[in-house]
């Protein structure tokens, strides 16, 4: 057996670590890291989904230690603030869909969801319709792993096994808005909350929108005044490509905006909820006496916030939501023809710098893992069965197709 120590790894099979080992990953750089015997492996997700600007980042480096230096944090609870943080939250109403937009900061995506399903049940009860209080999720969905966003998920092994969750919850098709209209409908408009929604679904397989979902699924919780939330977790900060929210480049209009991730690239733990200003309202009115009673010790965290407002900068200086565009192209082009091999079922891509190669088999997807790292590329399984890839935005066309060749030939092995 093998003694990997007192590291208890999140979504993983402790036992069956305690026998294979652990992946010791101690440097990157750019598109590449290390492992700690020095072998480089091209990072075909970016970490988790955050990595976009690539690793390494000294500017990044410098923001963080010259917070620090300064001061790394005191609070934003009541009327206290940082000014670097007030400087992130003007950036952010200012990059957000919807202008006017208030800015609630969290430690990251989890956090970001249960914020917002907060508000949501809160903001029905400023307004007078207190029945409102259920939240409706999609099948396939993740949406983090606090209570509200685990109960709004629509993956079972994520959900089952811990008794009864947040009780007020639906779920709908993923890829069907007449679903979300029925459902809607059966509940009682009057007694919905909220709609979360992906817009692409990532931790699920990467599966982009139908052509029309997004559009036809705004209109229905229009329809019905039931807040739409779009959880940008993954799509936002460019990721979606040429626009720095699928909100954006689908014209949703969201009453929410769940982010993290892409907002340091992963420099950082920092997440924001976008609050559409009719949202924010009851809570900002002037002698209400409306108290959020909600909030986390690192909302709004200095350090978090100079890394995150360099982060945008970066973005913006490097023109990398444009990169991201290109990605989305370069990557349909160069893995679509995987598709033809007998272990893929499908190659899911075309919306944002995102893909998964599906395999025919499920049950294969660990040991293609394995077989990718032998030919140096760090990946992992997402949904049933499918291989994600969500490169940093700095990766050329000629590192896509290392990529791709190096799916090939481990494809091969299988
Ligand atoms: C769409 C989406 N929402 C929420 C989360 C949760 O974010 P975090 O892991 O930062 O809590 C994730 C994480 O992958 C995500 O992909």
């Amino acid at each position: 057996m093998v003694d990997v120590g007192a590291l208890w790894h999140p979504f993983s099979d402790m036992g069956a670590i305690e026998s294979g080992g652990e992946f010791v990953i101690t440097r990157g750089e750019g598109v590449r890291v290390f492992d700690d015997g020095g072998r480089s492996y091209l990072d075909a997700t970016a970490g988790l989904w955050f990595a976009n600007v690539g690793h390494g980042r000294t500017e990044l480096a410098d923001a963080a230690a010259a917070q620090l230096r300064k001061i790394a944090h005191f609070s934003t609870f009541g009327d206290y603030t940082n000014d670097v943080t007030n400087a992130l939250a003007e950036r952010l109403a200012a990059l957000a869909p919807v202008p006017g937009s208030k800015v609630f900061l969290t430690s990251g995506g989890s956090d970001s969801i249960d914020t917002a399903a907060k508000i949501a049940r809160r903001y029905w009860v400023e307004r007078g319709e207190p029945s409102r209080t259920i939240m409706i999720g999609r099948q396939k969905a993740y949406h983090g792993m606090h209570y509200a966003g685990t109960s709004l998920g629509g993956l079972a092994p994520n959900t089952d096994g811990y008794g009864v969750l947040v009780p007020e919850t639906a779920h709908v098709a993923w890829d069907d808005a007449d679903d979300l209209r029925a459902s809607i409908e059966r509940l009682g408009p009057d007694n919905v909350a909220g709609f979360f929604c992906e817009p692409v679904l990532g931790a699920g397989g990467v599966y982009p929108p139908p052509v029309g979902y997004l559009e036809a699924a705004r209109k229905i919780c229009a329809d019905y005044e039931v807040l739409f939330v779009a959880d940008e977790v993954i799509t936002g900060y460019g990721r979606i490509g040429g626009a720095w929210f699928a909100s954006t480049r689908f014209g949703l209009d969201p009453d929410m905006v769940i982010s993290a991730k892409g907002l340091s690239s992963g420099y950082a733990p920092v997440g924001a909820v976008l609050v559409a200003p009719a949202v924010a309202e009851p809570f900002f009115r002037p002698g209400a006496g409306v108290w959020f009673r909600h909030g986390y010790t690192y909302s709004g965290h200095a350090m978090c916030a100079a890394v995150a407002l360099a982060n945008l900068e970066l973005i913006e200086r490097e023109g990398l939501l444009q990169e991201a565009a290109r990605l989305e192209t370069t990557l349909a082009r160069t893995l679509s023809p995987l598709a033809g091999h007998d272990a893929v079922r499908e190659v899911r891509c075309g919306t944002g710098a995102l893909a998964a190669v599906q395999l025919e088999a499920p049950a294969d997807a660990p040991m293609l893992v394995r077989l990718l790292r032998e030919e140096g590329v760090a990946t992992r399984a997402v949904g049933a069965g499918g291989i994600q890839i969500s490169p940093a935005f700095v990766m050329t066309d000629a590192e896509v197709d290392e990529l791709a060749a190096a799916i090939g030939r481990a494809v091969d092995r299988l």
